[in-house]
This record gives structure tokens, sequence and C-alpha cells, in this order.
């Protein structure tokens, strides 16, 4: 039997959105509990990659229940989080300021903010050629952005004890703390992630030439770190 399709479009967006207002509650456990508390660490490095001065206004996209504007803003910038989820923001225990909306039609002017970061929502969005256009629409000429996303270790036996991990533990250790459904889809939806070359050739035809990949905890993340070129391209 062929496995089902993965939403496409608006069906989507509708879904990814349900998903995350279905599980917003204990969003923040699972992740703790499924990553073993790496997680922090991953955004830490995102926020430091940012290298903006203190005070930079920094828009967290897809921000969730705003893990990464609390980092942002121990780092002393000036964060603004963005998500479509209702439920995920109201469960954000954060004073940053948070706004309901699309990222990929962000109610931001041209070159506005001097930095952005995205954590694990690449591959939820619904046209990531447009949501890289959005980035280089709203990041100021030698702005800077630190996107996070899942990964897969390169390494043979990794790979293959993340897929049984991604594939079994996770919807299981979903099931017993939140909803099984929606912790099955996410290792799910790692198959709309383009390869790690596609995404550097996205972000660089959109606006970052020095875009540059870094794997985190043995590939079990990405992090793409990337300059607003000063030319609109
Ligand atoms: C896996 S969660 C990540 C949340 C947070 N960034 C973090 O690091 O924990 C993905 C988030 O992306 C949001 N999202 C997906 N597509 C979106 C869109 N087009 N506009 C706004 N938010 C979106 C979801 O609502 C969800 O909160």
């Amino acid at each position: 039997m062929s496995p089902t399709p993965l939403p496409e479009g608006e069906e989507k967006a509708r879904a990814v959105r349900t998903l995350f207002d279905s599980i917003s509650g204990r969003y923040d456990l699972v992740n703790r509990v499924m990553t073993f508390g790496m997680d922090a660490g991953w955004r830490r490095r995102a926020v430091r990659e940012l290298r903006l001065p203190l005070g930079s206004l920094v828009a967290d996209l897809a921000c969730g229940t705003g893990d990464l504007c609390r980092e942002a803003a121990k780092a002393g910038m000036r964060p603004i989080g963005f998500d479509f989820s209702h439920g995920m923001l109201v469960a954000a225990r954060t004073p940053v300021p948070l706004v309901q909306a699309d990222i990929l039609r962000l109610p931001l002017r041209d070159a506005s903010i001097d930095g952005a970061t995205c954590g694990f929502a690449l591959r939820n969005v619904v046209d990531l050629g447009g949501f890289f256009a959005e980035l280089a629409r709203v990041v100021r000429p030698a702005g800077r952005i630190a996107l996070l996303e899942a990964s897969r270790p390169d390494n043979g036996v990794l790979r293959a004890g993340h897929t049984l991990y991604f594939n079994h533990v996770v919807p299981f250790i979903g099931g017993v703390l939140s909803n099984r459904t929606a912790y099955a889809y996410l290792p799910k939806s790692m198959a709309y992630l383009p390869p790690p070359g596609g995404m550097l050739s996205m972000l660089r035809l959109a606006g970052f030439p020095d875009v540059q990949r870094f794997q985190l905890t043995g590939g079990l993340t990405q992090l793409f770190v990337a300059t607003r070129a000063n030319a609109r391209s």
C-alpha cells in the first residue's frame, strides 16, 4: 500500500495550523523530552550566529511558544514573534510582543528589521521559496538570518539510529505526553524539505549569497546562517 500523500497548498497550511493548535499545551514539554533538552543549546547557537549588536530588532518567524524570542531577549536583542497558530501564541510564556500572522505575508515594511530567526518550521511552510523571498524583503541590507531545522545525520550508523528514533520513538513519546497522530506527522513532514544543497541555492537566489550551513549535534539539526546582500536581488 502506498503511503498517504502529504497535503499541499492551502490544505497543508490548514492542517499545520490545526496540528499546532492541538499540541500547543504540551509542546514545550515534548520538545524538551524528545531532544533530551538539546534544543535549548541549538536555539542559543542560532541567536549567537546572528552576530548583531545589542538592541537589534529581530523577528522570530513561526515563533510557536516563543523559545527563540526568549533567547534573543536574553542576548540583548529586541525580538518580535510571528506565528499563525493562535494556540501556540496563547501557550507562549514571554513578555516579548507576539503577532498572529502568516510568515509568507509578514505585516512588516521592506528592510525594516535587523535580523530574523526561524526554528523548526521550514518544512511546515507551503512555499519555501516564497518564505525566503519574504525574508529578503523584510531584513535590511547587511541584516542577518539564522534558520534552524531538523536534519538527518550523514553518518550511516547515526542515520539508522536517527530514523528509528524519529519514526518510532518520537510518535511514542508524543502519544504518551500529547497527541500521537500529530507526532507521527512530524517525521513524515521531513519529506517536504529540499536537500541541503537545494536549500543553500534557494537562499543564495533569494538574496543571501554568503549563506552557510552548520550541522549541530552530529547532524541531528541544521542551521543556515546568512547576511542580506546590499543590492536587492
Ligand atoms: C515546530 S513549530 C516551531 C516553533 C518554534 N519556532 C520553536 O522553535 O519551537 C512550527 C511552528 O511554525 C508555525 N507555522 C508554520 N507555518 C506557518 C506560517 N505560514 N505562518 C506562521 N506560522 C507558521 C506553526 O504554527 C508552529 O508554531
